[in-house]
């Protein structure tokens, strides 16, 4: 049996600028599966990030829906809407990160794992840095890192409370090329071996190429879905 994390139903979302409503999303439709690996690609301005906002319960919806594991988020309150949130493994473009702790304490911060005390946490965050390939790196603050090991560091602060999915904004945006197939390896590995649902927005072509499906945006309507090998 399927299980959808994420789906939207004839999501619209119309800003005012001024007088003049700006359609940025105009009917999107999309299901992820538990386990997907979704790259939503699209030129500038075709309603990735407007699309993200609305799947991280960042904003409303002019229209439409988004439901998570089945609850629909126009039902939530803002409290709710808050744990919702705390719920998504958020990725961004530029990383983050809290300089003055180093990457152990940027993953431990965001723990809130009922039950889980100070030594645990501690565990934890040690075994997801290891998981991303920073075992060595655990006691750098992020001035000490390069721009691929912190985004290692926020995609394991992003799966510190076990997430529900990841949600990534352009994660290789703001780094190398042969770092950025790195992070895409990682991203992949802890896709298909620990099974995390991952959905990537990037406008890079070879970048999206890496996911499973790749969903294809223009002028804030998909136009066509690819699924990959
Ligand atoms: N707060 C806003 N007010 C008015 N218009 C907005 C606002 N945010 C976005 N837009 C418009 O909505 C459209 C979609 O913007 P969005 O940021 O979702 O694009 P994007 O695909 O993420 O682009 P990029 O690749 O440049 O990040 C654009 O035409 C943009 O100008
Ligand atoms: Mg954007």
């Amino acid at each position: 049996m399927k299980n959808t994390i994420v789906q939207t139903k004839n999501l619209q979302k119309t800003y005012m600028l001024g007088k003049v409503p700006v359609e940025a999303l105009r009917g999107v439709n999309l299901k992820v599966e538990k386990g997907d690996f979704v790259a939503i690609l699209g030129p500038s301005g075709s309603g990735k990030s407007t699309l993200m906002n609305l799947i991280g319960a960042l904003d409303k919806p002019t229209n439409g829906k988004v439901i998570i594991n089945g609850v629909d988020l126009s039902t939530l309150n803002d409290n709710q809407l808050a744990d919702l949130r705390k719920s998504i493994g958020f990725v961004f473009q530029f990383f983050n990160l809290i300089p003055r702790f180093d990457a152990k304490g940027n993953v431990e911060l965001p723990m809130t794992i009922p039950g889980l005390g100070r030594s645990e946490r501690r565990k934890r965050a040690e075994k997801l840095l290891d998981d991303v390939g920073l075992k060595d790196r655990m006691n750098h603050t992020p001035a000490e890192l390069s721009g691929g090991e912190r985004q290692r560091v926020a995609i394991a602060r992003a799966l510190a409370n076990n997430p529900s999915f990841l949600l990534m904004d352009e994660p290789t945006g703001n780094i190398d090329s042969k770092t950025a197939n790195e992070i895409m390896e990682l991203v992949e590995k802890l896709n298909k071996e620990n099974g995390v649902t991952t959905i990537m927005i990037t406008h890079d072509q070879q970048i999206a190429g890496r996911a499973k499906r790749m969903v294809k945006m223009l002028d804030g309507e998909i136009i066509k879905e690819i699924k990959q090998l």
